[in-house]
């Protein structure tokens, strides 16, 4: 792990609330999160856990009804005056001209609501890049051939004048990535951006941000629902589970040695070639966070749960300097709880792959 990069973006404490005139809703209820330049960490969780709200804040992006309670969300710029600004402070067409789309790019789940449908892609990349820089047309149109090569699209010169319904879905996400990175950005934030698609497309998307994050030297945040996808980019993971990071490690933490209840059924629900076609998903629902969890949000569902996970909040217990758990199972007075054995399994097959991958 290059655990002495520098850090580009940090999340302290963030804590939202969406109000409506009948209710309001703590969707992220204290968020800490770290990226460090050339990384990728993941956040990883269900649907409705928070993770498209927490960047969304970052990005100054929240729907109207989303209000940031407390919290920061630093930008250490990358320019030699070594800037630091707090984006939730900063002033939101700031934002706009100098960040958002700028210096921190985003790439979605559905690449059709980034394109639009009555404009060439080519006309679309030109108009991206002439909108952070001035250059010739003749300039822009290379710089869109080669952005568009660089992100895996054949003949791209012909492709320049087709239309977005004229490519695959892939290919579209492709095109998204392009644009993305057409103001040369230095954190690339990617929602979801290989959901629509299927496995084997979605493999080859996957293979395009890490050698992009490679080449480019990104700092990437990966936002999936998906603990599969999450092996094959990230180096760090953060679990979140109704609007809290409830694991966070680096990669060979989470999955190698998990400790909370939540994050054994996220792994356990990854296919595998064994569960024959039989796929594990967690019982139950998360909770609507119209009022705050009583205990550990999880322990309706947690088949380990203690009783202390009905009264108590776990705090984050440490495992190790990168490993942290927030799991009333690691407090020193619980019960001695073995994660399932089939899990266990999993795990010793994925540390025998790594080592066999490992040795080439
Ligand atoms: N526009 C909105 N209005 C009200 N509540 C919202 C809105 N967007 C998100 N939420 C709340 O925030 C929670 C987290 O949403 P989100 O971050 O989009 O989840 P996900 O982890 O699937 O990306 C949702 O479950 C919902 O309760
Ligand atoms: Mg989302």
């Amino acid at each position: 792990m290059k655990d002495l990069a520098k850090t580009v973006l940090e999340i302290r404490d963030l804590d939202i609330s969406f109000h409506s005139a009948s209710e309001t809703v703590h969707a992220i209820r204290g968020v800490d999160l770290i990226l460090r330049k050339g990384e990728t960490v993941a956040i990883v969780g269900e649907s409705g856990s928070g993770k498209s709200v927490t960047m969304k804040a970052a990005m100054g992006i929240l729907p109207s009804n989303g209000i940031i309670n407390s919290g920061s969300i630093v930008y250490y710029g990358d320019d030699p005056e070594g800037s630091v600004t707090d984006l939730i402070k900063a002033d939101k067409e700031w934002l706009r001209r100098n960040i958002r789309g700028k210096k921190i790019a985003m790439v979605f789940q559905d690449p059709m609501t980034s394109l639009n449908p009555t404009m060439t892609i080519g006309k679309q990349l030109i108009l991206a890049i002439s909108s952070h820089e001035k250059l010739q047309k003749k300039e822009a149109v290379e710089r869109s051939v080669n952005l568009l090569r660089e992100v895996g699209i054949t003949e791209p010169e012909r492709r320049m004048k087709q239309y977005p319904h004229e490519f695959s879905g892939g290919m579209r996400q492709r095109i998204v990535i392009a644009i993305a990175l057409s103001s040369n950005p230095e954190i690339l934030i990617c929602d979801e951006p290989t959901t629509a698609l299927d496995v084997t497309i979605q493999d080859r998307i996957l293979d395009l941000i890490v050698s992009l994050q490679q080449k480019r030297g990104l700092s990437v945040i990966y936002i999936t629902h998906d603990l599969g996808v999450v092996a094959k980019v990230a180096d760090y993971v953060n679990v979140m589970y109704a609007g809290k990071i409830i694991e966070t490690g680096t990669i060979y933490d989470v999955f190698f040695d998990p400790r909370h209840p939540y994050t054994w059924g996220l792994l356990s629900a990854i296919p595998d070639d064994e569960s024959g076609g039989e796929l594990y998903s967690i019982p139950g629902t998360p909770p609507y966070l119209s009022k705050d969890p009583v205990g550990d949000a999880f322990a309706p569902r947690n088949p380990y749960a203690l009783e202390i996970d009905f009264k108590e909040e776990p705090p984050l217990f440490k495992i190790t300097d990168t490993h942290y758990a927030a799991t009333w199972l690691l407090d020193e007075r619980a019960p001695k709880v073995e994660r399932p054995a089939d899990l266990t399994r999993r795990i010793e097959k994925m540390k025998k792959e790594a080592a066999d991958y490992a040795k080439g």
